[in-house]
């Protein structure tokens, strides 16, 4: 496996909680890779931990070649890693085409005197970031809510925007904090359609942190399933599914091996 990312010993205190204790997470490049487990688990912790919002108190996170203690906050991009937030995080007075546009504002080179004057430079990084924008655009569908606000659409293209603006930038590593939290059924399933997207088409790798677990078990390649900070199981999504100490988290309580129906499995928030 040809690891993109890789985590080793991370910890993470809050007061006196550990929200992560000693996680090792390896991810391979064009991987779909979920991260589960109950609430309070550390999922968002994970992500934040990898996306430099937070610094682990301990362990390292190797992003490619780069080595780190933490992630420099503002060097997200620079590594090749885009996010989306668990909140919808956009905003909400600006078009589709202004938030996404915010997606590669970290690319830009020229400065605000050249900007201004419209010399080469900054004509040359325009036109590419419009390129850029309406490639994304058309790949997740979003033309005909391109000059909408975002306030005014539907919950389900506004996640559908955030994760354009991830997109955008053409980021190795995707990571994805419940993209389809929220969803009906079939904005799920639309969703879905354009992680695989990500992957297939522009090759990116995706960390995806999700409840459903039917969306889970269907879109994973590998999961990592995390309780109470630590990590309890990885595997194929048919390895997890099985699991007792998986089940067991799920439950909580402890049930005689093969006796938890997977429905409740399903049902954990
Ligand atoms: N910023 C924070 N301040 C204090 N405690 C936090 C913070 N973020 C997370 N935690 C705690 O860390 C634990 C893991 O939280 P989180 O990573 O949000 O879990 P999950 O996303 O799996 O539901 C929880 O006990 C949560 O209360
Ligand atoms: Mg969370």
């Amino acid at each position: 496996m040809n690891t993109v990312l890789s985590l080793r010993g991370i910890t993470l205190q809050f007061g006196g909680i550990a929200a992560l204790s000693d996680v090792a997470l390896d991810i391979g490049a064009g991987e779909i890779h979920s991260v589960i487990g109950p609430n309070g688990a550390g999922k968002s912790s994970l992500i934040n931990v990898i996306s430099g919002l937070y610094r682990p108190d301990a362990g390292t996170i190797r992003i490619g070649d780069a080595v780190l203690d933490a992630v420099p906050p503002g060097q997200l991009a620079t590594l090749g890693v885009a996010r989306t937030f668990q909140n919808i995080a956009l905003f909400k007075g600006l078009s589709v085409d202004g938030n996404i546009a915010i997606g590669l504002t970290h690319r830009a080179r020229a400065t605000a005197f050249e900007q201004i004057l419209g010399l080469p430079r900054a004509r040359r990084e325009a036109r590419a970031a419009t390129d850029a924008v309406a490639a994304v655009i058309a790949q997740l569908d979003l033309a005909r809510f391109r000059d909408r606000a975002v306030a005014s659409l539907p919950y389900g293209v506004q996640k559908r925007v955030e994760l354009a603006r991830a997109l955008v930038a053409e980021p190795r590593i995707l990571l994805l904090d419940e993209p389809m939290a929220g969803m009906t059924a079939g904005e799920k399933a639309e969703m879905s359609r354009f992680i695989r997207a990500a992957r297939t088409d522009w090759q990116t790798t995706v960390v995806l942190v999700e409840h459903d677990m039917s969306v889970v078990m269907d879109l994973s390649d590998r999961v990592t399933v995390l309780d109470h900070g630590v990590r309890i199981a990885h595997g194929t999504p048919a390895e997890v599914q099985t699991n007792q100490a998986v089940i067991e988290a799920y439950l909580g309580v402890e049930e005689p091996l093969g006796a938890a129906p997977p429905r409740e499995f399903a049902l954990a928030g």
